[in-house]
């Protein structure tokens, strides 16, 4: 293999610049060309190549975003966008391609491979909702940016004796709440995968008033509830003062943390390596300490959800 492509897509992550870098060093390393693709599958269709070399990813392994832009591209999802793409990868002589990126990424990835382009996946999103890899690139920044933000809003919380709901992040997942509920002491965790009734949360209000505690953290998953609605009911309905603060973007921004770092040099330069050894269609995936790989296909269709068991701790934690 000569010449081999790289683009980010879908929302971006914390993490998904130190998976460039790799990928492109790694590439280098072993005397293999790279093509950076802008705006995910859009730059295939747009033919939006960028020549990548050593120093076109020098000072980014600390940058959160990507360099290479990204985009969710519908045009893509249409025959006639992706016959686009395939004629300009043939122009451009790309042998491969690693895309970045989450479900959506993957699928496009797929449809790529069908059409004779080996393909490999490393899983870049800070909703951590895709199978068979415990963790993907930009979580860990994320927990740990709720966590900040958990921490500040109980200073004001506890100061105020105010009721704090926090929504955060996550798509139809929960793992970004739960994580960051039990690291961050949250009263009560709210996720799509096991939805807590609002009169649970108010439960675990009236605990904590029993024995004098009057603030309280509670954190909702996007795609748990409508968190507004939560607010106002807890209001209504414990005539305490409740106030809302949505964390929205800052979520996806920032400076990767180590292990996110970590996870994307290591995916990054095996997504070369598999490559190298003619494998496609592949996953990169964590799973304990090591870096293995699954069929994409196979992978992004398995299941994968949050812990029960940290749900349980969560609650038992907080009474
Ligand atoms: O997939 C990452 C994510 O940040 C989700 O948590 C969130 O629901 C979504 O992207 C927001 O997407 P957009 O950038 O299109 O508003």
């Amino acid at each position: 293999m000569k010449k081999i492509a790289l683009l980010t897509s879908g929302g971006d992550a914390p993490g998904m610049n130190a998976a460039i870098r790799a990928v492109v060093r790694t590439s280098i390393y072993y005397g293999v060309e790279v093509v950076g693709v802008r705006r995910g599958y859009t730059g295939l269709i747009e033919k939006d190549f960028l020549p990548l070399n050593l120093g076109s990813v020098a000072d980014i392994i600390q940058r959160g975003g990507t360099i290479l832009l990204t985009a969710r591209c519908d045009e893509f999802y249409k025959e006639e966008g992706r016959a686009k793409a395939l004629v300009n990868i043939k122009e451009e002589g790309i042998e491969g391609l690693i895309a970045i990126g989450g479900d959506g990424t993957f699928r496009g990835a797929l449809e790529l491979e069908k059409a004779g382009v080996p393909v490999i996946g490393i899983p870049g999103t800070i909703d951590n909702d895709i199978p068979c890899t415990s963790a993907t690139i930009g979580f860990d920044t994320v927990v740990n940016t709720v966590l900040d933000a958990i921490n500040k809003i109980r200073d004001t919380a506890t100061s105020h004796e105010r009721i704090f709901v926090i929504e955060v992040m996550g798509r139809k997942s929960g793992f970004i709440a739960l994580e960051a509920g039990l690291a961050g002491g949250a009263e009560s965790i709210m996720i799509p995968e096991f939805p807590l009734k609002v009169d649970d949360i108010i439960n675990n209000i009236q605990r904590g008033l029993n024995r004098g505690k009057k603030h309280s953290i509670i954190l909702i998953a996007e795609g748990a509830a409508d968190a507004r609605e939560v607010t106002k009911e807890i209001s209504e309905k414990t005539g305490l003062e409740t106030r809302l603060s949505i964390l929205g973007y800052i979520q996806r921004g920032g400076m990767p943390s180590a292990q996110d770092r970590l996870l994307a040099s290591r995916m990054g330069a095996e997504a070369v390596n598999l490559l190298l050894r003619g494998e496609r269609k592949r996953m990169l995936a964590l799973d304990g300490e090591q870096i293995r790989n699954f069929d994409l296909d196979w992978a992004i269709n398995q299941s994968k959800t949050v812990s029960l068991e940290d749900l349980r701790l969560a609650g038992m934690l907080s009474i």
